[in-house]
């Protein structure tokens, strides 16, 4: 990144590097795009209806990119063009001028939780520079992760969960009871969890939201060390983009269940169907992450609304947004009045 190009854009945004742009303006824009989708789902936090909360948040995010003054295509959205009316991928989002950006985005990553009123949905997205973000098929992946700190391949999905946890207990200086272990609560993991318990480690079972659960082994204050199990693959591509920014290690594996999900990872170019794949394979070059609360969770404040003595209804939300060339990562608490 150098400071030319940002004193380029600033002057003139015609005539912006997509780097410059990428460094500049757009990481404070998509805070805007995810801000818009968490308001819109919290509307409808805690009313059962998690159709409606997804359709009110790809709605909003929708909308929100028009003003973005780049040419962006969804690589990773909310499914094909002939099953998603609106962020599907390929779709162009943006003002079609401008620099070339890939968007990978789940407007609310976690429509169970925010039904039912629960910790850590989000409203979340992912942005890079053209080819930067693996076109993840909407299949699920292994996941494993750990938080900054450790020599370079501490984890390996190759190996087993016990091996994973004792080298990081090694690395850590501790034993491997002491470890705890991040692990989406589904009966596809129970073997996952007795392994686990069987070390003596602390299994953290989260409902939903594995983007959330990933992170948190970057957070000390989580007091999570791993994240393991299989969840989403763009869920994936999503933390795989926040880890870049903030630091950790990450392993994905595609996980197909049958010859049709094969067969659209073969589609978006997925030739090795069992590679491992690590951070850099999954988002390269300078990618921002950008995250606004739904609910409240580990990670951000979920969406409020405050009545004032005058009157005024206002609501308040926080989110995050991190770029990973510089590992700038920023907090933002909006005040958003309602009219
Ligand atoms: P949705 O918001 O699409 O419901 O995803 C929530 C989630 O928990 C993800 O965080 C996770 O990757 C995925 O679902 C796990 O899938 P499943 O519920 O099928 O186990």
């Amino acid at each position: 990144m150098n400071s030319a190009s940002d004193t380029q854009l600033a002057a003139d945004p015609q005539a912006a590097t997509t780097e410059g742009a990428i460094q500049r303006v757009l990481v404070l824009e998509m805070v805007r795009v995810t801000e818009k989708a968490a308001i819109a789902a919290a509307q409808l936090v805690g009313r059962g209806d998690e159709k409606a909360a997804d359709a009110a948040a790809v709605e909003a995010m929708r909308r929100a990119f028009d003003n973005l003054y780049m040419d962006g295509t969804v690589v990773i959205g909310e499914g094909e063009r002939d099953e998603a009316p609106m962020l599907f991928i390929g779709e162009k989002v943006g003002m079609g001028k401008g620099p070339k950006i890939d968007i990978a985005l789940d407007p609310l990553e976690g429509t169970t939780i925010t039904a039912k009123a629960g910790p850590n949905a989000l409203a979340v997205l992912a942005a890079a520079e053209e080819g930067c973000l693996l076109n993840a098929p909407d299949v699920y992946m292994d996941k494993l992760a750990v938080g900054p700190g450790y020599p370079e391949g501490i984890i390996d999905l190759a190996k087993s969960a016990t091996e994973n946890v004792c080298a990081v207990a090694n690395a850590k200086g501790v034993k491997p009871s002491d470890i705890n272990v991040c692990v989406l609560d589904r009966p596809r993991h129970a073997e996952l969890i007795a392994e686990l318990r069987g070390l003596g480690c602390g299994v953290v079972l989260i409902g939903d939201g594995d983007v959330a659960g990933v992170i948190a082994v970057t957070d000390e204050d989580t007091t999570i060390d791993m994240y393991m199990g299989q969840g989403g693959a763009p869920e994936g591509v999503l933390a795989a983009a926040a880890l870049r920014c903030v630091g950790g290690q990450f392993n994905g594996r595609l996980v197909f269940r049958n010859d049709d999900e094969r067969a659209r990872a073969r589609k978006w170019g997925i030739e090795d169907l069992n590679r491992i794949y690590k951070l850099e394979d999954l988002a390269k070059g300078d990618c921002i992450f950008a995250a606004t609360g739904v609910t409240d969770g580990s990670l951000l404040a979920g969406v409020k609304r405050r009545r004032k003595v005058t009157g005024e209804t206002i609501l308040t939300t926080e989110s995050v947004v991190m770029r990973a060339s510089s590992g700038t990562v920023r907090w933002i608490r909006g005040e958003h009045r309602i009219a």
